[in-house]
């Protein structure tokens, strides 16, 4: 067996020769070139990670077995913790970026027309797995219109497939333990007793949230990308969190919508720093800038109506005790 040599097995010499600065090439004297290169890089790999951990727990969800009292959900909650906490570090990293200053990037930034963060496919191919389809995006007619042809097929073929948010919906609506069977001898069903006890608690200004209790949790609509009996499980793991075996779902939830919170800090984040950079000036992609920048971050939530959610949780004081029968069934006494 031949000795594993650190720089061939980390192929540096392919990583360490990817910089080749335009303004080197036009001899033009722009010193911050190498950071902006590099920079560039640095998320790009990180980006690959994160696609990395997020198509294992798509592919985990896709399979339709996660055990929720199992070592997949684990898994899968580990997972998204270990994208969240590099997404944080992407964060922070723009700080590097800004030790250059508007008049460094000028040096070169004509140069690099019409290349832009725009057409980073990994980050298009992450929204778009995650959740984000074509007839939400803030721009769409824009959205494709920088990609190669070969790229906008990627993307255009990434829409038929299922997204994280449709397979977590699915994983939702398979929880049983609503299912009339486990709550023997009632004559209505036990959410309806939630919605009272929810409707209960609510306070003046809050009358129209009872409208949207049937919207979210009976009717659905087709603008929401939850299903009702998807919303009746995530609300009932929600108040029920400290149970055992809803602890590991109430955690993964929490890890979508820490997901969702870290794209929108990156987004808010390169937005600050866009605007210092260039002002108002539209950007070498050919967008409006900024403009573009803030729509894209006002309108890309992914996971937001499991956020939503939350409008009706009421304080635990109130909740009624789970049936032994169903502790028993669905594995709580295991
Ligand atoms: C001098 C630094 C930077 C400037 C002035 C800048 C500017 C912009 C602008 C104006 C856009 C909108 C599209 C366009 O018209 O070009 C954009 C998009 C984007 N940039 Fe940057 N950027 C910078 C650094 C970065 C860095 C370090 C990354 C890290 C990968 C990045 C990633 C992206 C991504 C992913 C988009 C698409 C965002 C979306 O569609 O929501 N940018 N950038």
């Amino acid at each position: 067996m031949s000795n594993v040599y650190y720089p061939d097995y980390l192929q540096l010499d392919k990583i360490l020769n990817a910089q080749a600065p335009e303004s080197d090439k036009h001899g033009v004297q722009a010193h911050d070139e190498m950071l902006f290169i590099i920079i560039h890089q640095a998320y790009e790999l990180w980006f690959k990670q994160i696609l990395h951990e997020a198509g294992s727990v798509i592919e985990m969800f896709a399979d339709k077995h996660v055990d929720d009292n199992g070592g997949e959900l684990n898994i899968a909650v580990h997972r998204m913790e270990r994208i969240n906490t590099i997404l944080s570090v992407l964060v922070h990293q723009m700080d590097i970026m800004e030790t250059m200053t508007p008049l460094d990037f000028l040096d070169f930034r004509d140069l690099l027309r019409p290349a832009s963060g725009f057409q980073s496919m990994q980050f298009k191919i992450l929204e778009a797995r995650l959740g984000l389809r074509m007839e939400k995006r803030f721009g769409k007619q824009y959205y494709t219109s920088q990609l190669t042809a070969a790229h906008k097929g990627e993307i255009e073929a990434l829409e038929k497939q299922p997204t994280l948010l449709e397979l977590v919906n699915a994983w939702l609506e398979r929880m049983p333990f609503l299912h009339a069977e486990y709550w023997p001898g009632r004559e209505r069903p036990f959410f309806d007793d939630l919605q009272d006890l929810y409707a209960s608690t609510l306070v003046k200004g809050e009358e129209g949230n009872a409208a949207l209790w049937r919207t979210i949790f009976v009717e659905g609509s087709p603008e929401r990308n939850l299903s009702p009996a998807a919303c009746r499980s995530a609300l009932f793991i929600m108040l029920y969190r400290d149970e055992p075996i809803f602890q590991q779902a109430f955690r993964f939830l929490q890890g979508l919508l820490d997901l969702d919170t870290g794209m929108a800090s990156w987004r808010s984040r390169h937005i600050n720093m866009v605007h210092r950079m260039i002002g108002l000036r539209v950007g070498t992609g050919g967008s409006t800038g900024k403009a573009y920048l803030k729509g894209a971050m006002d309108s890309h939530y992914i996971f937001s109506e499991i956020a939503d959610l939350s409008s009706f949780l009421f304080e635990r004081r109130k909740l009624p005790t789970l049936p032994d029968a169903l502790k028993q069934a669905i594995g709580f006494g295991r």
